[in-house]
């Protein structure tokens, strides 16, 4: 059977608590070998033992899709499940649409599949006040565009969300989050995973993502808010930013939003040259030593969060 009939999901997208409605395989070599049958539960112990092994090995029947987002949407609005682990869900199974978007060559279904990724976001804070901050508090581990995508788009709803935004606007800055770095598809592959410090034309390429993408997004209707989110994420209040050196108020307040939750998923999250830092740290730091460089309103709104989470029982 060819890869494209089958679809990568993580593996914490499935809970232990509920049978399986659709068949699960696991990947050996090329082969996908069937390994839970539709209907089946299947023991935490087991999900345990595969996470420290092959985080990514479960796969479905691409066809199975409807399915496979039906079984997330019935586990967010259970009454048994803790925030916790619905936050995990959510985030994981928003993961592969998340891969996609990078993956496929197709943008303009990505954009399409973002918003459905934002509504269960946004609705899922709108259901449950401790939603964001377990949303928050679930940091990933690793730095990859994807996981750096979707956290940006995650921290960037809270954020919004503290600032005031609702509705449409606050599902458009989801999807300018989700998308801020779509540019990095035209970078060299090796220069963004490089461990170590860029040299000066690595640099300069890398520094051309919020250009490339906007050249992508150009091809597509979507806002110009979504645009300004990509184009301006890399503007500093103070006027040093790249690529247009804008100033202050000239930057869109939605892309004020992606950059300070940029940066602060940059430092909180374990890159091969640092270390991660606790979210206070991280705010602290960023207040202090790079304070110029955002919107101060919107820094202090990042305080609130910590708030939030310090009451959700999470250690900021
Ligand atoms: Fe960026
Ligand atoms: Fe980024």
């Amino acid at each position: 059977m060819s890869a494209e009939k089958f679809m990568k999901i993580r593996l914490n997208s499935i809970h232990p608590s509920a049978p399986v409605p659709f068949d699960i395989f696991v990947q050996i070599g090329q082969r996908h070998v069937h390994y839970l049958r539709a209907g089946d539960q299947i023991a935490a112990e087991k999900i345990e033992n595969f996470e420290k092994k092959a985080p990514d090995a479960f796969f479905i029947y691409a066809n199975e899709r409807g399915n496979y987002q039906r079984y997330v949407r019935e586990r967010m609005v259970s009454e048994e499940l803790p925030t916790r682990e619905k936050a995990i869900i959510l985030r994981e199974s928003s993961m592969s649409i998340v891969e996609e978007l990078f993956e496929n060559p197709d943008v303009s279904r990505a954009l399409q599949e973002s918003k459905e990724v934002i509504s269960q976001f946004v609705s899922f804070m709108d259901q449950d006040p401790d939603a964001m901050a377990h949303l928050i508090g679930l940091s990933s581990h690793d730095f990859y565009t994807y996981n750096h995508s979707l956290d940006v788009g995650i921290y960037s709803l809270g954020l919004g969300k503290v600032a005031g935004y609702d509705g449409a606007e606050l599902h458009e800055l989801g999807q300018g989050a989700l998308f801020h770095d779509v540019g990095k598809r035209h970078v060299n592959v090796d220069i963004i995973c490089k461990a170590g410090p860029l040299d000066e034309v690595e640099w300069a390429q890398m520094q051309k993502h919020p250009q490339y993408g906007l050249m992508i997004l150009n091809n597509y209707s979507v806002s110009d808010a979504i645009k300004a989110c990509c184009f301006e994420h890399h503007e500093s209040f103070v006027g040093n930013g790249y690529p247009q050196q804008l100033v202050g108020q000239e930057i869109h307040p939605m892309a004020r939003i992606v950059a300070i939750t940029d940066t602060y998923d940059a430092l909180t999250t374990k890159r091969s040259y640092n270390n991660p830092m606790m979210p206070t740290d991280a705010l602290n730091f960023m207040k202090e030593k790079l304070g110029a460089r955002y919107d101060e309103n919107l820094l202090r709104a990042m305080y609130e969060i910590m708030f939030h989470m310090r009451e959700a029982g999470i250690e900021t």
